[in-house]
């Protein structure tokens, strides 16, 4: 196996899942990976684990180094088993290492794994030396979990925060240098999955984490890719996603019966794009919901058509209805629009919903009966005309 090496005396032992491709709801369409990092020092420390069936893998990286079994010291960030279901088995292999995590990371462990482990619970500001080191923690509740934390490495500038600032990305690199921009759009899209309603924590942490005047080389998240030529690259790009930095861009996304709702949703597309907008159609048995999200992200606005069936929406534009309110995109304007045969009633039900997380709504609809004839078709484009300069003036969002 490659050894990677981070810094001189740390290295990446993780392990890569080629073949995940939905990971708890979100298309990872070309695997992630789990990174563990291990660091040698007078204690030889191990950073979280890999999920349960890379084990082996994780154990084959770590052996090419050092021997097991000279593991001292254990950290885990967080507790989610994707990093934490191989604690046992290497507990296990190596005798009864220190296990250092937060208090909340104790109590989930414990909920989890039953076997007893030799905590030590470590707090913001503490720190625990090594060696020639000194690791420093800092916890990060809900980023991703209440338990999360970050490890950090002063004297070799290495921040490791577990699930911020990562993607899910497998491919034969392991730094962001040796892949270029493809990086971006994994993390953009994982920031919006994973991390986007937690936004206002985000800014807090960064802002704390930025007082403390820490310099960072090297960022080595717990999925994906390692930052290691411009980390402050993915710093500033998890400001303006969680200030809610857009484009001037609009979704249209949309389900359809008999082609109606989506003649109406060609038609809102053709007046966006005519007034300048860069705008995407989307609709939602072609696209997976994770890519629409990842779409909106630096969108200002976003129109959603559904046809009436069984007088309420279509149940595609209901599973992504339920799957957005959770990940709270804050700072958009949203429209509706679709078609109906006789009583309707799609709007109806796409309002509530959008009134129930006190999403910003536009006043305007736009509604068809049937087949919109031609005049129904202007009407759309109008409607994506009218549309566009509503985004433009839009207050709840800003413009890069
Ligand atoms: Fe990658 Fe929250 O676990």
């Amino acid at each position: 196996m490659e050894i990677v090496e981070l810094k001189k005396g740390i290295y990446w032992v993780g392990a890569i899942d080629w073949n995940i491709r939905d990971f708890h709801g979100y298309s990872t369409t070309t695997g992630t990976t789990y990174n563990a990092y291990l660091i040698l020092d007078e204690k030889n420390v191990l950073v979280d684990t890999v999920k349960a069936p890379f084990y082996l893998e994780m154990l084959g990286r770590i052996s090419e180094i050092i021997d097991p079994s000279k593991i001292d010291i254990i950290i885990s960030n967080h507790v989610e088993m994707d990093h934490s279901s191989s604690l046992s088995p290497i507990i296990e292999r190596i005798g009864n290492p220190v296990v250092v995590t937060s208090e909340r990371g104790k109590a989930g462990l414990g909920k989890h794994y039953r076997d007893p482990m030799n905590f030590k619970v470590v707090k913001t500001g503490e720190s625990l030396s090594i060696g020639q080191r000194n690791l420093s923690f800092v916890e990060a509740p809900m980023l991703h979990w209440p338990d999360s934390m970050f490890t950090y490495i002063p004297e070799d500038r290495v921040l490791l925060p577990n699930d911020a600032f990562g993607q899910h990305f497998a491919s034969c690199q392991r730094f962001e240098d040796e892949v270029g921009d493809e990086v971006m759009r994994h993390a953009a899209k994982y920031f919006a999955n994973i991390l986007w309603p937690l936004a206002p924590l985000i800014l807090k942490k960064i802002d704390e984490v930025a007082k403390m005047g820490i310099p960072i080389d090297i960022i080595g998240p717990s999925h994906g890719l390692i930052w290691r030529k411009n980390p402050g690259r993915i710093i500033q790009a998890y400001v303006d996603w969680s200030q809610g930095k857009a484009n001037r861009k609009a979704l249209v996304i949309y389900d359809t019966m008999w082609g109606s709702t989506e003649a109406l949703a060609k038609g809102i597309l053709k007046g966006l794009i005519e007034e300048g907008v860069e705008a995407k159609l989307l609709h939602l048995r072609s696209n997976h919901r994770s890519d629409i999200i990842e779409e909106m992200l630096e969108a200002k606005g976003v129109l959603l058509g559904s046809p009436t069936l069984n007088n309420g929406m279509f149940p595609t534009m209901g599973d992504f209805l339920t799957y957005m309110k959770g990940l709270r995109p804050k700072g958009k304007i949203f429209g509706l629009f679709g078609s109906y045969g006789w009583g309707g009633g799609a709007l109806k039900e796409m309002k509530k919903s959008l009134e129930q997380e006190k999403f910003d709504l536009w006043e305007q609809e736009l509604t068809a009966q049937y087949i919109p004839d031609p005049e129904e078709i202007k009407g759309a484009i109008q409607f994506g005309k009218e549309f566009a300069k509503k985004i433009e003036t839009n207050s709840t969002n800003d413009s890069k």
